[in-house]
């Protein structure tokens, strides 16, 4: 390392344009500057260890360091370092990736389109969506449903997609015909003494009136997270795509399952489909698709979609969208030897199994606990919501930052948590074993005792 240590921090705050950053936090406590990971953990470059709670950004699912991802990446960047996809060109290991992407897809699914990041691959659903509309003669059919709190990414449209406030005032966004209906959040949204079951229910008929609203000849897809990730960690209520599907069926509306989280067994499925039964049309995924040992996103298209693609071939030309990094082999080496690793040491059981004991053992350990209002979740993702008036549901006041209290309270004791406002959430590798997420649960409940010491 050139950098000098004691100058990296403030080179750093002097340098990078930090991605979902508070700048003024930036300047006062200045960054956290990793520099080795090994498995779970990682250690910063004064050589303080931390238990990763959330997998990176819920991404490194195999964990740091392993010897045969790192090993998959360097012999393809030796053999074949970069090679493109457009003009019908391609490369084995793009072949093969796709062809175990498909192996592994919930549903059957026609072909896979590989880019770098979650948004991108949303965004090319989008294209896509608009293009198989107006290959069948549906030009009014473009308007996209979102959810009020979606995660779909930061691009200008996906931005858009996503339905929270921040990602729009000042960005001058929405941009397209975007519509959100509300979040699926139980514990904030349901009226008081509303069963699940019927909040689904209230949910379904929102959306069902939305689309006759707008007009069913007017509108495309509905996006949706399996569970709803960087806008609070939201479960769906019991039944709730039970009662939204017919609901996209009856409209003749795209279901998009946006499986960047999900995907490659973070719910202790491989695929958030299986765990919610669900045959969309058209499959997000990135992160855990790699590991994130490189950037690479996947849109699994359905036989519906690919084979209205393909018989107007003639008459639409070139298809043309696409990156140059789309279907890169060092990125597909990296994915079939993640695919691979997923299959023989079985992660996603793992994942059933350390996200079970999650769930229970954190509700158990910090369920009752004065500054928790709510503890939701499935399998290896769980979020806790922080709030002043357990009764009520009282938020605390934004400016107290209690979220980020308990977040700095984590980090000093070895635990990287990510805050969500008040929410607290974990999404660690798949691979962490049932010492580490007791390690978790342990150093957060006592991070929340010293939190709640300062403040109650
Ligand atoms: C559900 C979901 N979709 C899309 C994205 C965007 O992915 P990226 O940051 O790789 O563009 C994210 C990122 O966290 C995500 O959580």
């Amino acid at each position: 390392m050139t950098i000098d240590i004691q100058r990296a921090g403030q080179i750093d705050r002097e340098s990078l344009f930090h991605p979902f950053t508070w700048i003024s936090d930036l300047n006062r406590d200045g960054p956290t500057l990793m520099s080795e990971g090994r498995g779970v953990r990682l250690k910063d470059i004064h050589g303080k260890e931390y238990l990763d709670g959330m997998a990176g950004l819920w991404c490194v699912n195999l964990g740091y360091g392993r010897k045969d991802i790192v090993d998959a990446l360097a012999q393809q960047s030796a053999k074949l370092s970069s090679f493109h996809a457009f003009n019908s060109m391609s490369t084995d290991v793009a072949a093969e990736c796709a062809q175990e992407v498909l192996k592994h897809a919930p549903v059957p699914m026609a072909r896979v389109f590989f880019g770098v990041s979650g948004s991108d691959a949303n965004e090319t659903q989008i294209k896509l969506i608009w293009y198989y509309n107006n290959l069948l003669g549906r030009p009014k059919k473009k308007k996209i449903i979102a959810r009020q709190n979606a995660y779909h990414g930061s691009s200008i449209v996906t931005s858009g997609l996503t339905g929270l406030a921040n990602m729009h005032t000042r960005f001058d966004l929405p941009l397209g015909p975007i519509l959100h209906v509300s979040s699926p959040n139980y514990y904030k949204n349901a009226p008081a003494g509303m069963s699940e079951r019927d909040f689904s229910k209230q949910l379904a008929a929102e959306l069902d009136d939305t689309i006759k609203r707008e007009g069913a000849d007017t509108v495309a897809a509905f996006f949706a997270e399996p569970v709803m990730g960087a806008g609070g960690l939201v479960p769906p209520p019991e039944g709730y795509f039970e009662e939204i599907v017919p609901v996209l069926e009856r409209h003749d509306v795209l279901l998009v399952l946006d499986e960047v989280v999900s995907g490659f067994g973070r719910l202790g499925t491989y695929w958030g489909s299986q765990t919610y039964n669900l045959r969309p049309d058209l499959i997000s995924a990135a992160k855990g698709i790699t590991s994130g040992y490189f950037p690479m996103s996947a849109c699994l298209v359905s036989p519906k979609i690919w084979d209205v693609i393909e018989k107007h071939t003639d008459k639409a030309g070139l298809f043309a969208h696409g990156y140059t990094y789309s279907a890169h082999p060092v990125g597909a080496a990296v994915a079939l030897a993640t695919m691979k690793a997923i299959d023989e040491e079985g992660i996603v059981a793992n994942a059933a199994a350390q996200g079970a004991h999650l769930q229970r053992v954190m509700r158990e350990a910090i369920g009752a606990h004065p500054l928790v209002g709510n503890v939701r979740g499935a399998g290896m993702m769980i979020g806790i919501e922080l709030v002043r008036d357990k009764a009520t549901k009282e938020a605390f006041p934004a400016a107290n930052r209690t979220g980020r209290r308990v977040l700095q309270a984590a980090a000093e004791r070895g635990l990287i948590t990510r805050a969500l406002g008040d929410t607290l959430v974990f999404a660690p590798p798949l691979v962490a074993t049932q010492a580490d997420v007791s390690e978790l649960i342990a150093i957060f409940k006592d991070s929340l005792d010293k939190v709640a010491n300062e403040i109650l």
